[in-house]
């Protein structure tokens, strides 16, 4: 494996849920790399699919949606996510024990209320390490020090109710870092925090990707927090890649994408006080109401005619930064041009815009 290959790689994910005889598209042709050491933010208001994904990539669906599209590489394995026979599934979930963990958004889903919390850790350390308990239990008092609970050694034998919501957070995130894992996927995890608490896991996520030097995939509806953390960024709409790149100042500064532009204008900036807060009119469609052209059309500042009734190919710039968009901001012409490429139907791209 050469070291330009990233560290995970979810290419082409579409995923659909039965509900009541119907079925929707919840997730459409999502494509997306972490690297090595990387963090990026997967961001996107209520219902924009950022859940679903993380739970495609970790093999833990709800019993009734299925992946329809999907590949997925890690760490130099390659896994058909829409083909899950056993062998498949219990590939998956032997990722799950190692290299790949999860961070909720509520401790409560992943803490057991019934066993004290350094037990948890522990657990999670000997099913690791294969480490004896008094060493796995000394080793779990470092971990809940290095994620900034002071009085360790007498928290470990503390349950989860008699603990606060921070603690209980910081206490999961050392249960999910006892594995040693290349990659954590954190959904919304300071969400649920107050503003204090959610700057100081913050801070400790920043330290802990220097210290493990894993990789980070951070879901988040909140584009501050991606700037304050992340190195790169997709931008999730109604279950679509609006705009994705690894170079997140790029995209703050210069966003090609309307919704990710609209975004950043409704995001509160401390140099706006004062100021009237955009707000992007009307809200996302349900699954069963998406247009059949740009989802996020009937919202557009930009819109024109062609993107109610044309569905939105991949497009790429060439900073390759991705843009799903017919005419992205800052375009002098307000369109990109189509290059006839000899790669195949499923692989369409499309010229750098103009103004480039
Ligand atoms: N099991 C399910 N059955 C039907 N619809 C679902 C199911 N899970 C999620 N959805 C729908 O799929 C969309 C994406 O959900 P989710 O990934 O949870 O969004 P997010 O985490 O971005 O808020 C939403 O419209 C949600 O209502
Ligand atoms: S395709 Fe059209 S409607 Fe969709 S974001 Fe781009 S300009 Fe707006
Ligand atoms: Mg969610």
């Amino acid at each position: 494996m050469t070291s330009r290959e990233p560290l995970l790689s979810v290419e082409d994910l579409t995923l659909k849920v039965r509900v009541g005889g119907a079925e929707w598209a919840a997730l459409e042709h999502l494509s997306f790399d972490v690297g090595y050491g990387e963090a990026r933010g997967l961001v996107g208001e209520s219902g924009s699919g950022k859940s679903l994904t993380l739970r495609a990539i970790l093999g833990l669906l709800p019993p009734n949606a299925v992946i329809t599209s999907g590949r997925m590489q890690f760490d130099g394995d390659e896994f058909d996510l829409a083909r899950q026979g056993k062998q498949e599934r219990r590939r998956l979930e032997r990722l799950r024990g190692a290299g790949i963990s999860m961070i909720f958004q509520e401790p409560s889903v992943a803490l057991n209320p019934v066993i004290p919390v350094g037990e948890q850790i522990v657990d999670a350390v000997m099913r690791r390490d294969g480490m004896r308990r008094a060493a796995a239990r000394d080793y779990a008092i470092h971990l809940m020090e290095l994620v900034g609970i002071h009085d360790a050694e007498q928290k470990v034998d503390a349950y989860p109710f008699e603990l606060s919501g921070g603690l209980k957070q910081r206490v999961m995130i050392a249960a999910a870092v006892a594995g040693k894992p290349k990659l954590i996927l954190c959904d919304e995890p300071t969400t649920a925090l107050d503003v204090t608490v959610q700057q100081q896991i913050l801070s400790l996520f920043t330290h802990l990707r220097d210290e493990l030097d894993a990789g980070l995939l951070y879901v988040t509806h909140d584009l501050a927090v991606v700037a304050q953390l992340c190195d790169s960024v997709t931008v999730l709409y109604s279950g679509n890649v609006m705009e994705g790149s690894t170079d997140l100042r790029a995209v703050f500064e210069r966003p090609q994408h309307p919704y990710t532009e609209a975004r950043l204008r409704s995001t509160p900036d401390i140099d706006r006080i004062g100021r009237r807060l955009y707000s992007i009119p009307g809200s996302a469609p349900s699954l069963a109401d998406r247009p059949v052209g740009c989802p996020f059309a009937p919202r557009c500042e930009h819109r024109q005619d062609d993107c109610e009734i044309t569905r939105v190919p991949d497009t790429s710039s060439i900073d390759g930064r991705e843009v799903h968009c017919l005419h992205p901001v800052g375009s002098a012409t307000g369109q990109i041009e189509l290059a006839e490429e000899a790669r195949g139907p499923s692989s369409r791209c499309f010229s750098a815009p103009t103004w480039w």
